[in-house]
């Protein structure tokens, strides 16, 4: 669950944006956010991850309020957080230590890890890149890396911001299968309409610092 109350932020001398926004979801819940380019959505979700600190408002994950750093680790290890840039979330030598890095982490046994490698490679479309190095793979490739090493940590909540641009029709598909499939707590950054018409039930856009729901009727 995730529940915004009061958000008001805006960037050092810049104008706000966000003025007093609400946003509430519940456990299982999906939504997805479109809007014009520096409308806000990245920064929203910067702001859910306490990435970036609103000027005032309140943030409640999972029924707890969260306000200091220690209360914001917490959070994210239950949060599975795609960048909009797969070159911010890729840091490892090879493919299989990239997706192993969150499970290791974790302490997971060696069995259990090398289980999820395997199986987030494979859901994605990328068994057999194992041994490939991530700074060499192509955009669309990246993506689907950077949502393997998610997938790998089995979070509570995805937030994910643009997950498929530069993706195939196929790479397209396996996103909105894993999305349908799951019972995770969702919010999805997109431009594509039809993706987010596919795979969430609520659409909202940023308008005058708070939160929209669209009429997809009028949408085109
Ligand atoms: N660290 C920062 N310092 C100052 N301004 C920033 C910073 N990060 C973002 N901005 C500005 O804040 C606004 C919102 O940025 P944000 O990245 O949230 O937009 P967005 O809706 O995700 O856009 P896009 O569709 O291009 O990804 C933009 O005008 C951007 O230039
Ligand atoms: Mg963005």
């Amino acid at each position: 669950m995730i529940k915004l109350k009061g958000i008001t932020f805006g960037y050092d001398g810049k104008p706000l944006l966000f003025d007093s926004l609400d946003f509430f979801l519940p456990e299982a819940g999906r939504v997805g956010i479109i809007g014009p380019n520096g409308c806000g959505k990245t920064t929203l979700f910067n702001i859910i991850m306490g990435f970036v600190k609103p000027a005032s408002g309140i943030i409640e994950i999972s029924g707890r309020v969260i306000k200091g750093e220690r209360d914001f680790q917490k959070v994210r290890e239950k949060i599975g957080f795609l960048f909009q840039n797969s070159d911010d979330q890729l840091f490892c030598p090879s493919v299989r230590e990239e997706v192993a890095f969150g499970p290791l982490n974790y302490r997971l046994p060696r069995e259990e890890v090398e289980k999820r490698i395997k199986e987030s490679l494979e859901i994605i479309g990328l068994k057999g890149f194992e041994e490939r190095a991530p700074y060499h793979l192509s955009e669309g490739e990246k993506k689907k890396l950077a949502l393997a090493t998610i997938l790998a940590m089995k979070p509570k909540i995805l937030l994910l911001d643009e997950p498929t641009n530069g993706l195939d029709d196929s790479g397209l598909k396996s996103v909105v299968e894993i999305l349908n499939d799951s019972n995770l707590t969702i919010v999805v950054i997109s431009q594509d309409i039809n993706f987010l018409k596919d795979t969430t039930k609520v659409i909202y856009t940023i308008d005058r610092g708070k939160l929209k729901e669209i009429n997809l009727h009028s949408y085109q």
